[in-house]
């Protein structure tokens, strides 16, 4: 049963802050336990800053950290749009992470093909009952998470790890972990920032019988909402 823990920072900086600290605790936490730490990073725009302040964190073993993708879009690792150059531009060309432990989502091949591909590689890398130690997601303002929308099919599959997210009014398609991957973390953390999002966080945190996407999370062990007081409504 999940436990859920919610936060509320002053600032969108002390959002960020507060996120990097627990990203490099979560991260401190499995080494320790394992040896290795199983990340997902989250897509969008409000890691870039979490990202950053990560970048600051001494001493965290980063060669013992693998890490994956909530979702991507299905452009290539060099488009603008995409998730991986994001990640690489704020966190991964800075922090000493192996090549061999980043394990990007091919966008630049077809969606289903790249989805297939990363099922078959989380079940590689994360063995027989594949977890995350840390999955990190952000919420549209639609109440997305990852790139799994309100209506579309994929937020009914419960034994593929990844699935290709793609039809009208999506472009560009996706790939995107499930439910099934999303709540086998350990835990799940949602940094949510800016007054767009109350709207959302309030119906998902106030609402028991909200249907949102993020609404849906069930982690196996911990939910946590990091949110500025701007993404609460509370000004
Ligand atoms: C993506 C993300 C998506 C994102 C939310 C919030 O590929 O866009 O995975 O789920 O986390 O839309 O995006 P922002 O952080 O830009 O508000």
């Amino acid at each position: 049963m999940k436990r859920t823990e919610i936060v509320v920072l002053d600032n969108a900086a002390a959002l960020a802050r507060e996120a990097a600290h627990r990203i490099a605790a979560a991260i401190r936490t499995a080494v320790a336990a394992r040896g290795t730490c199983m990340l997902a990073l989250a897509g969008g725009n409000t890691p870039r800053t979490v990202h950053r302040e990560l970048t600051l964190v001494e001493d965290l073993r980063w060669s013992h950290v693998h890490v994956f993708w909530s979702d991507e879009r299905c452009v290539p690792p060099s488009d603008p749009r995409s998730n991986f150059r994001m990640a690489k531009e704020t966190l991964l060309d800075v922090v000493p992470v192996p090549p061999d432990h980043i394990h990007r989502i091919r966008g630049e091949d077809k969606p289903e093909a790249a989805a297939a591909a990363y099922d078959a590689l989380l079940r590689m890398r994360l063995g027989r009952a594949p977890h995350f130690d840390l999955v990190l997601l952000g919420m549209g303002e639609d109440g997305h998470v990852a790139s799994l929308f309100l209506g579309h099919a994929a937020l009914e599959e419960r034994v593929k790890l990844a699935v290709a997210v793609t039809g009208p009014g999506i472009d560009p398609s996706r790939v995107t972990l499930t439910y099934a991957a999303l709540d086998a973390a350990e835990t799940a953390m949602l940094v949510v920032s800016g007054a767009a999002k109350a709207a959302p966080v309030g119906e998902v945190l106030g609402r028991a019988d909200s249907v949102l996407p993020a609404a849906r999370l069930e982690p196996r062990g911990s939910l946590v909402w990091l949110l500025d007081r701007a993404a609460t409504g509370l000004q």
